[in-house]
């Protein structure tokens, strides 16, 4: 995507040196766009903990360049092993991490170590290519649902509500549930995108405006609480959420609060689509409650907020009670039944294992 002109993914290989990795450090936004280098699997590791890198797609493209980072250093099995382990414990809950360690490490196992720094990056930018060509695909299988409310009543802005940050910057590029709407809006189809601000951390306000800000896409934050209420009073037209981990049946993880919004879809009959890249689907689960590993985090994130105040200084500060503890869920699972359809680089289909298989045969 382009940012002030300049076309950017959001990571890359140094053209120098062909080594180090590039990214955009992501707690800098939506103040500074600042690049970070990144030399070791210890850096790659520590910027997935972090969240300097976040969204399911992305993270499991910096885990492979980050392995590729660690063979540079050590190409021995028993290091590879070691690091992928390091790399895969750095988050639970999105599994493009370990589907992407997977991926690597069975092309890797089988390649003799003189050989395995080049083929890990050359598999590693398979990975951050096909990410990029599936998200665009999702974008080109999304655009006729944002059509098709522009149709429904024309001459009206569609309203699309959208939950978290699953645009370019959560993904190699182009976004997932953001990419329907880049799409739309080339397309020159009037719309307006609702932001849920997404506590604790913020990935609506401060990331999802930022990339339609500079994409120019009409938008407006609001507070995660008002999706109901926007909802209520047809101000919605559809909403399109990210996903970090979808079940063989159609259920959805995805950032505190979706499941939430899902219920509030439902309610007032607003279809609630959910657009993911296939590497987000875990084929081995299938009740997504119950199996799913969600991510509890530091409690900091709820009792504390970071913003810029008016003389351009970044700062943290307390806004619960002192002494209160808080508690951190970071994901929640949207049981199938309240999704009106995944929207995938195949296609769309049903949230339900008959929906996925159909889509994906050769996971029948
Ligand atoms: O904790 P994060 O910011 O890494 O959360 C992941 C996400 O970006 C969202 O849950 C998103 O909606 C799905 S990932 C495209």
């Amino acid at each position: 995507m382009r940012v002030d002109g300049v076309s950017y993914r959001s990571v890359w290989v140094d053209q120098q040196d062909h080594r180090s990795i590039h990214i955009i450090d992501q707690t800098k936004l939506p103040w500074a766009l600042e690049i970070l280098r990144l030399t070791d699997c210890d850096q790659a590791a520590h910027a997935i903990r972090t969240m300097q890198v976040r969204g399911a797609p992305l993270i499991g493209a910096v885990a492979a360049y980050g392995l590729c980072l660690a063979l540079a250093a050590d190409p021995a099995t028993a290091a590879m092993e070691r690091d992928a382990a390091l790399l895969a414990a750095t988050r639970p809950t999105a599994v493009n991490l370990r589907w992407a360690l997977e991926r690597m490490l069975t092309r890797l196992r089988n390649t003799p170590a003189s050989e395995r720094v080049a083929v890990a990056y050359a598999e590693a930018a398979a990975i951050a290519d096909e990410d990029a060509a599936q998200n665009e695909a999702i974008g080109e299988h999304g655009l006729p649902l944002i059509r098709q409310a522009a149709a429904r009543h024309a001459g009206k802005t569609v309203n699309v509500l959208t939950h978290c940050n699953a645009g370019w910057l959560a993904t190699v590029d182009w976004g997932t549930a953001l990419a329907p709407i880049y799409k739309a809006h080339d397309a020159g189809i009037d719309l307006h995108v609702w932001v849920d601000e997404t506590r604790p951390r913020n990935q609506g306000a401060a990331l999802t405006a930022w990339e339609l800000g500079r994409h120019g896409v009409k938008h407006t934050v609001v507070a995660d609480n008002a999706g109901g209420h926007l909802m209520q009073h047809g101000m919605v037209d559809l909403a399109i959420v990210g996903t970090d981990r979808v079940t063989r049946t159609g259920d959805v993880a995805n950032k505190i609060g979706t499941y939430l919004k899902a219920l509030a879809a439902h309610d007032n009959a607003v279809p609630f689509w959910v657009a993911l890249p296939s590497t987000t689907i875990d084929w081995r689960v299938s009740d997504g409650v119950a199996e799913i590993p969600i991510e509890e985090r530091s409690q900091a994130e709820v009792t504390d907020m970071t913003g810029r105040l008016p003389d351009g200084r970044i700062a943290t500060m307390r806004i619960a009670a002192e002494g209160s503890p808080a508690a951190n869920p970071a994901f929640d699972v949207t049981p199938a039944r309240l999704v009106t359809g995944l929207i995938t680089e195949r296609g769309r289909c049903q949230a339900s294992a008959e929906g996925l298989r159909g889509l994906f045969p050769e996971h029948a």
